[in-house]
């Protein structure tokens, strides 16, 4: 058998591990072919590729980024569901003329997407999902999301001490464009005193009462954690808008960090090496087995996977029930509503 593997959409922590899980395990344990396609789905349809083998699956464990390139396939995604059926036609005759008996995507959310549509023309394809973001419907953790928690916790660990030397509100920005995942994860570990969620909203004399309530305990300084998804009425991103309102209404010093990129860059943390590991193996595992057309996910704690056509278009968002949440709320946490 001849497999294919790709990573499309932003990258995260972890690919590269997922990669050698998946590329090493067919060729080690089922013989199989294995060629890198590069730069995501466009590389797919211009074949540009390279043969994987034991030599270039090596020392790739703990590398951030991939080593196989990323794109955002929106125009690859149009070009599957046009009227013109010239367009698929090119990107079918692209993966028989490489030979591909499956393709193994991985990605996001809308990776899954295209790879249930290719699944819909008729390819043999696999779901591998991926993104620090931790939105993926159909399972429970995605790796990259570890990592970036780490690294959202470690930033939130040292601005605590500036914020208590100077007695002045720190707000930090962290991703998740839908999904606050990594605001409450990173939030709650970071012992942050406010925690903003795009899927709660937020009233901005909560949170100014929240942080003037502090100050009459005899604590000025509080830590506020904002997911970037968090918006204004106007759609507007939330954040500089309320390091000027906390500042204003309470009348203490407010300072802003946005930790963007950091997030998704550098080495995965030893939970997502072996998440990113396991997930690649099994994926191998359901090519041996003919089980297309489906993602690979962690149900219930344990490696499975899930029809594509289940996963492509939703997004597993935070819900207020969440213990987390309930829990931060029980211990004076404010969410902001
Ligand atoms: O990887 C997910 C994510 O980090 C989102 O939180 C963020 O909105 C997005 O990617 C930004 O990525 P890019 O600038 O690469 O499109």
């Amino acid at each position: 058998m001849k497999i294919g593997i790709l990573s499309s959409g932003g990258d995260c922590p972890g690919i590269n591990a997922t990669i050698r899980g998946v590329g090493k395990t067919a060729i080690t344990h089922y013989g199989m072919e294995v060629i890198g396609i590069h730069g995501g789905f466009s590389g797919l349809l211009n074949k540009d590729t390279e043969v994987l083998d034991e030599h270039s699956l090596s020392g790739i464990l703990n590398l951030g980024g991939t080593i196989l390139g990323t794109s955002r396939e929106k125009g690859f995604r149009e070009m599957l569901t046009s009227v013109d059926q010239e367009k698929s036609q090119c990107i079918i005759q692209a993966y028989q003329e490489l030979g591909l008996d499956c393709l193994v995507c991985i990605g996001g959310n809308g990776t899954q997407k295209t790879t249930n549509l290719l699944s819909e023309h008729g390819l043999n394809v696999i779901g591998l999902p991926k993104t620090i973001d931790n939105d993926i419907w159909g399972t429970e953790i995605t790796f990259g999301f570890d990592t970036a928690v780490n690294i959202a916790t470690e930033a939130i660990d040292r601005l605590h001490s500036t914020a208590s030397s100077h007695k002045r509100v720190m707000l930090v920005e962290v991703m998740g464009h839908k999904a606050g995942w990594i605001a409450l994860f990173a939030g709650m570990a970071g012992g942050a005193d406010v925690i903003l969620l795009p899927e709660l909203g937020f009233n901005p004399e909560v949170v100014n009462e929240a942080i003037r309530e502090r100050a009459r305990k005899g604590k000025p300084h509080s830590i506020v954690v904002v997911a970037e998804g968090v918006k204004l009425p106007d759609k507007r991103k939330a954040t500089d808008f309320l390091t000027k309102e906390i500042e204003e209404a309470t009348g203490i010093e407010t300072r802003k960090t946005v930790l963007g990129y950091i997030q998704r860059g550098g080495n995965p943390s030893p939970f997502d090496r072996n998440l990113a590991t396991r997930l690649g193996g099994y994926a191998t595992q359901l090519i041996a087995d003919k089980q297309f057309g489906r993602m690979v996910c962690i149900k219930d704690g344990e490696i499975s996977s899930i029809p594509l056509a289940e996963v492509a278009g939703k997004l597993k968002l935070v819900t207020p029930e969440h213990d987390l949440i309930i829990q931060g709320k029980r211990m004076g946490i404010s969410f902001g509503v």
